[in-house]
């Protein structure tokens, strides 16, 4: 059966952001429902199939795609690079500065405009806040997609775990997810607070108040639960964040421990969750802070369908910028 994608040509579709003629992926807020939704089918169909389209694969022999990862990632850089590989690119993989020249004292931007050189197709870049992934994109000539950018957005990963909602519900417009934890050093939420407004979901959080948003997020614009039962109870998805200690001043074991007691899910308060709600986590999980590790066995848990589906949406991402 032939996918909604298939019938989108989705060559055709717009997809970018940037000012400049070329498709940088640096944050959602300029893509259309339209655009979103067509991708999602794409990536649907892309799963169903789980074929080589061995045309693209042919074109793109020689062609290189360029991954710089300055911060740690297993799900992203494994999931983009297979994301290549099945759209016919050759990933060239910059895994941390160990080993390269940057160790030397060569600075990030010198080591893109290096690799550039090289013409790569596209690169994907994940960085810290340090570096300005929309003054990148603009200086260099080929397409960038942003891998995680400090606290700024993970657009991929909020595009993925749209995704995998959506295959379950065949649309997102009214549904109520809930957001518990870390808000304020979440890229991942920065990302969905962008795709709720496109695709019209609403967005609960239940967090401290030492991770709750200081700026930038609309007062109107999420629902706020103090006690996670409320929020269990109001969902239809719930995401736990990752406690970004390394995002954190200070840290300390009291907060933790406080953490996991009000905010983390467990086999109890997980009863207050809708049988037909879903679970999610962007991973990588803090089992005993976020979660206990049997939460993740729960049926309605999408934690690892979220990893899978990352693989064919990036993939549709990378062949849409591709085709441009
Ligand atoms: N969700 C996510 O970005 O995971 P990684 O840090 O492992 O890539």
């Amino acid at each position: 059966m032939e996918s909604n994608f298939d019938k989108a040509k989705i060559g055709l579709l717009p997809l970018y952001l940037m000012p400049t003629s070329k498709s940088s992926l640096i944050n959602l807020s300029q893509l259309s429902k339209k655009n979103i939704e067509l991708l999602f089918s794409e990536s649907l169909g892309l799963k169903s199939k789980n074929t080589l389209n061995l045309g693209q694969q042919n074109a793109n022999v020689g062609k290189t795609a360029a991954l710089l990862f300055f911060e740690p990632s297993t799900r992203t850089r494994f999931s983009f690079e297979a994301a290549c590989v099945r759209a016919g690119y050759h990933p060239m993989i910059l895994d941390g500065a160990h080993g390269t020249s940057l160790e030397k004292g060569e600075s990030i931007l010198d080591t893109v405009l290096n690799i550039e050189a090289m013409r790569p197709s596209f690169f994907i870049i994940r960085a810290d806040h340090a570096l300005d992934l929309n003054q990148l994109a603009n200086q260099i000539s080929v397409p960038l997609i942003n891998a995680g950018w400090g606290s700024h957005g993970h657009p991929t990963q909020a595009l993925l775990d749209g995704l995998t909602l959506f295959e379950k519900w065949e649309t997102l417009q009214n549904k109520k997810i809930l957001f518990i934890g870390d808000i304020r050093h979440s890229r991942v939420v920065a990302s969905h607070f962008e795709l709720a407004k496109i695709l019209g979901y609403q967005i609960g959080i239940c967090a401290p108040a030492e991770f709750l948003p200081k700026q930038n997020i609309e007062n109107n614009s999420f629902q706020y639960f103090k006690t996670l039962n409320q929020g269990l109870s109001w969902a239809d998805a719930v995401m736990a964040l990752r406690v970004q200690k390394e995002r954190h001043l200070a840290d300390s074991a009291s907060e933790i421990l406080n953490y996991s007691q009000h905010y983390g899910l467990n086999l109890s308060n997980i009863k207050q969750l809708h049988e037909k709600a879903w679970i999610l986590h962007p991973g990588p999980i803090n089992y005993g802070i976020e979660m206990e590790s049997e939460i993740l066995l729960d049926p309605r848990s999408l934690i690892l369908k979220q990893v899978e589906n990352g693989v064919f949406l990036r993939e549709a991402l990378i062949r849409n910028i591709s085709k441009e």
